[in-house]
């Protein structure tokens, strides 16, 4: 399929997926999201894929939802298109890795995106905002439930209601970002970072998202139970005999994803 929206590069087990809407700051539209959701629905079931990046370009991760597209809007429209909701629900059942790579503008619908992805590395020109108040609305696309747990209800309400930008360092500090890199060098760490991801066991790999993603849906308990059964079960696996045997033989794994 030819993306107009997106452009997707695979090399070495990453799909690298980069935002491509420079005129309008990757300002998400229905297009975009709907060409993302299949992009990574392929790469989830890639055999060439292990790891997905997803990133933008130096000005803007994505400056929110796109305004043009929504401004006309009804409520029934809105609630009858379920406007983005099919398409968000596609990108986070992936079960591959998703990294963010972000700089510049990480706005509204952009920021919310970033949080869909199991960790974001920020450049040291992101700026992170919800800002849809200014706008008469509120965030749509998960924004008050992921950044609350991210950052806590303190500063995810004053993002909320006052619309204020918070930078990478503010942001590395909240725990809203895994890690801040120089502009200049994100490319390269994020990919070095995807490149490590894809040369695990892909089947660790995504027991360890499926497992992390459990603690936001469950209680402490279920969630521990449940880990230890994904645990348990890794043993089952020729990759698990096969990364304990190199360790004791001193010698680099080879996963097979078996
Ligand atoms: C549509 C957008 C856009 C957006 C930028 N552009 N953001 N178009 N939707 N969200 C367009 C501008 O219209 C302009 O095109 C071009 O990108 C460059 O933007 P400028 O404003 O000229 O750049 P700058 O002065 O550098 O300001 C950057 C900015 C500002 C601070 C990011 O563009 C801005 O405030 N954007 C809106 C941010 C926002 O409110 N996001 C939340 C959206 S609501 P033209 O052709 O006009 O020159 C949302 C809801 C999510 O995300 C939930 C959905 C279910």
């Amino acid at each position: 399929m030819a993306y107009e929206t997106i452009i997707v590069e695979i090399a070495e087990g990453v799909a690298l997926i980069t935002l491509n809407r420079p005129d309008a700051l990757n300002a998400l539209n229905s297009q975009l999201l709907r060409e993302l959701a299949t992009a990574v629905e392929k790469a989830d079931a890639s055999d060439k894929v292990r790891c997905i990046v997803l990133t933008g370009s130096d000005k803007a991760f994505a400056a929110g939802a796109d305004i043009k597209e929504m401004a006309d809007k009804t409520f029934v429209e809105m609630y009858r298109e379920n406007f983005f909701g099919a398409e968000t629900d596609r990108f986070i059942k992936t079960r591959k890795p998703i990294i963010a790579a972000v700089s510049g503008y990480v706005l509204g619908g952009g920021c919310e995106l970033a949080m869909m992805c199991d960790f974001i590395i920020a450049s040291d020109t992101a700026k992170f905002g919800q800002p849809e108040i200014n706008l008469g609305v509120m965030a749509g696309l998960g924004g008050t439930q992921r950044l609350t747990r991210f950052v806590g209800k303190s500063k995810s309400m004053e993002m909320h209601l006052t619309g204020r930008f918070m930078n990478a360092e503010e942001a590395e500090r909240s725990g809203l970002v895994s890690r801040v890199v120089p502009v200049k060098k994100l490319k390269e760490e994020v990919m070095s970072a995807a490149n490590k991801i894809a040369e695990k066991s892909l089947l660790a790999t995504m027991a360890v998202k499926d497992a992390v993603n459990c603690a936001y849906e469950t209680t402490m308990a279920e969630g521990i139970n449940y880990e230890r059964r994904l645990f348990q079960s890794l043993f089952a696996t020729e990759d698990q005999t096969e990364g304990m045997a190199s360790y004791i033989e001193k010698r680099e794994p080879q996963f097979r994803d078996k």
